[in-house]
């Protein structure tokens, strides 16, 4: 594993317009975060802490009542933060791309996912529809879909939620991205669906050499798959090492919190 880190975002600050007032509210409050090449990086923090929008600050996503305040964003090479939208946007489901809680809202209902999977493709990859068929069928074959060339057929509302979620996770890999981020993927799926996509994420970082965010406030999922896990609070990371330590010798009190809730299985 090399030594520079994929991504690492410094300084990080950002704040919040409300609406009807000029109060500002501070949602990310100096993020400093190192992902490196290979890894799943965990990013656990209770609700409101800041972790989407960080996610969202990363490709420019972030809502217009946002601004960042400070902060370098840097990623092969870049400073994401400094360039120009049309530079982002190639970035953007090309070299880093995002899988979000709820595929049921993120797919169109009155399209087939082939339809939309292709559609994907021929946007970022310059590929003609035979070719956009071929890799979106790919797609869906390696994210563990049953009969994939014929499922590119399928409405959304013809799959089961984790169905879904595994076409989301395709759209997301069709153009093979270095970092995948994944915001809260499982949140919506019941708990044996939950576990077979963490485990689909995992099997493809090993086949595509992914690097992975992994957003959830589920510091048990973490400690399943992350490599690395980074406690937020506040708009802070308050907490980041090697999943393992963190879980053995926590050293922020807020860890050690959302350690103890998690439900001991053999009481251990
Ligand atoms: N569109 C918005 N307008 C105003 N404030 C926002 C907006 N989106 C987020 N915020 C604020 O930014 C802070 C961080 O929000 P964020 O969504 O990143 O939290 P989170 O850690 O992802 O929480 P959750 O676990 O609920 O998804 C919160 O205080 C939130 O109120
Ligand atoms: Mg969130």
């Amino acid at each position: 594993m090399s030594k520079e880190p994929l991504l690492e975002i410094t300084d990080l600050r950002l704040d919040f317009k409300h609406a009807g007032s000029d109060r500002m509210v501070e949602a990310v409050r100096g993020v400093d975060l190192r992902v490196f090449e290979g890894e799943i990086l965990g990013l656990v923090g209770e609700s409101g802490s800041g972790k989407s929008v960080t996610a969202l600050s990363i490709t420019g996503l972030l809502p217009k009542t946002a601004s960042v305040k400070s902060g370098r964003i840097f990623f092969e090479g870049r400073d994401l933060l400094a360039l120009p939208e049309e530079d982002l946007r190639k970035v953007r489901g090309s070299r880093i791309s995002y899988v979000f809680q709820d595929p049921a809202s993120s797919l169109n209902p009155v399209f087939t996912i082939g339809d939309q999977l292709m559609e994907t493709v021929m946007l970022h990859q310059n590929a003609g529809k035979g070719d956009a068929f071929d890799i979106a069928a790919g797609s869906l074959k390696d994210v563990g879909m049953p009969s994939p060339k014929e499922q590119m057929y399928a409405y959304p509302h013809q799959l089961s939620g984790g169905m879904r979620q595994r076409v989301m996770i395709a759209m997301a890999i069709a153009c093979r991205p270095k970092l995948l981020i994944a915001d809260e993927p499982t949140t919506a799926l019941d708990v044996t669906v939950q576990a077979q996509i963490l485990e689909l994420l995992s099997e493809l970082k090993e086949e595509l050499s992914l690097t992975v965010i992994l957003i959830t406030h589920d510091l048990s999922i973490v400690s399943q798959v992350a490599e690395k896990t980074a406690v937020m609070q506040q708009g802070r990371i308050v907490e980041y090492g090697d999943t393992e330590m963190v879980y053995r010798k926590p050293s922020h009190p807020y860890t050690k919190k959302l350690i103890d809730c998690i439900p001991k299985i053999g009481g251990r």
